[in-house]
């Protein structure tokens, strides 16, 4: 059964003059199994998991008032990005904005003005989009909270929250819960859809609640590869099928690792996801190349210091040179020490990010 969001209703009286503002701050995920392939309205050719981050987080504030006049032209909108007016990104939102008018018809009724800033420095190469499209998803759900009294119940504000991220970016959907979260129908995961992803924390295993993740940044030069153009290319992979239904399985794979703490196999399977998106961007056509010479030394130096101490720690890449680290708390460390010696000096301008499984979006109160 598929969610309809479409309200007509909601729309502001001609005595209502609001004027306010909303803030969230959400943040970045890393995805375990990939999501890599789309089709319809940005709805996934496969499930996918990830692991909710902690410090990598984007704070927007989303200020409306009432337009005078409500125009044919759209949306009204202001965008800043870290204090500057972004263009490229204001004309992005814009879109969105009025792609979602028949969810929120009151959009068109406002000017808004968007103050948006991530935590991580400027183009380090973490992706972004994640956490600053599930803020300003949960800023609308508050906007239609405030202005309408509805959303009251949790759940229900977050899958909608979700399901506006996605509509937004594909892997936002699955910022707004914490530790760790599933978007994709798939048969072991109750409830799951290819509309909204889902929290996936009670049965999840303590250790994975603690996990670190060192982002170790080997360039911070922008993509070579959007994320769209990438999920594009699979549309034509020659492996395209077979990967699908690779995905679905690594996830009836991973479920139980992650229920019972089974760090080797979640590695296994973390690992080979990583190089995985890599293998099917390098046999795409035309064929990408995102890793960097430090990328497969960071690789070569991680599983050299597993053989010889046994410690659980295992790397995982997005579409990107930069490595995200991952190991349990408790040996944090010792591979803290590892990576200080052998691979800060490796990464650009010796600049890392230590951040770990985090509890999710919050609600920034003035
Ligand atoms: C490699 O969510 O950025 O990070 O839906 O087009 O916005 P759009 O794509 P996006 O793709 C993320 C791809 C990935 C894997 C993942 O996060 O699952």
């Amino acid at each position: 059964m598929s969610l309809d969001y479409t309200n007509q209703k909601f729309v502001l009286d001609t005595s209502d003059h609001p004027q306010g503002s909303v803030t969230w701050r959400s943040p970045s995920n890393l995805a375990i199994v990939k999501y890599w392939g789309k089709h319809g309205r940005q709805l996934p050719r496969n499930p996918s998991i990830s692991l909710t981050l902690d410090t990598a987080h984007t704070t927007t504030t989303l200020h409306y008032q009432r337009r005078e006049q409500v125009s044919s032209d759209g949306i009204s909108l202001d965008l800043m990005f870290e204090g500057v007016p972004a263009p490229a990104f204001a004309e992005r939102i814009r879109r969105y904005l009025e792609s979602i008018g028949n969810i929120y018809p009151f959009l068109r009724q406002l000017h808004l003005t968007i103050h948006s800033e991530n935590s991580f420095p400027h183009s380090s190469g973490i992706a972004s989009s994640a956490s600053s499209m599930s803020a300003l998803a949960l800023c609308l759900c508050s906007l239609e909270r405030h202005f309408f009294d509805s959303l009251a119940d949790e759940q229900e504000f977050l899958t909608k929250a979700s399901y506006l991220a996605r509509l937004a970016s594909g892997s936002a959907a699955r910022s707004v819960y914490p530790f760790m979260s599933a978007w994709g129908r798939h048969g072991d995961i109750s409830g799951s859809s290819d509309e909204f992803a889902v929290p996936y924390t009670d049965a999840l295993h303590p250790s994975f609640k603690t996990m670190r993740n060192a982002i170790l940044i080997v360039s911070s030069g922008t993509k070579a590869v959007s994320s769209s153009a990438g999920h594009q290319l699979m549309e034509t992979h020659p492996y395209a099928a077979t990967r699908y239904i690779q995905a679905g399985q690594r996830m009836s794979q991973l479920l139980p690792a992650l229920q019972h703490g089974d760090w080797d196999l979640f590695g296994q399977i973390t690992e080979n996801e990583a190089l995985t998106l890599h293998a099917l961007m390098m046999a795409s056509n035309p064929s990408y190349l995102l890793m960097k010479p430090q990328s497969l030394q960071l690789i070569d130096a991680i599983r050299s210091f597993r053989a010889d101490t046994g410690l659980p720690v295992y790397f995982s890449l997005d579409a990107g040179p930069n490595l995200h680290v991952l190991y349990p708390d408790e040996h944090a460390d010792k591979i803290e020490s590892f990576l200080e010696a052998e691979c800060i000096p490796v990464c650009e301008n010796g600049v890392w990010i230590a951040d770990k499984a985090g509890e999710g979006p919050k609600e920034i109160l003035e």
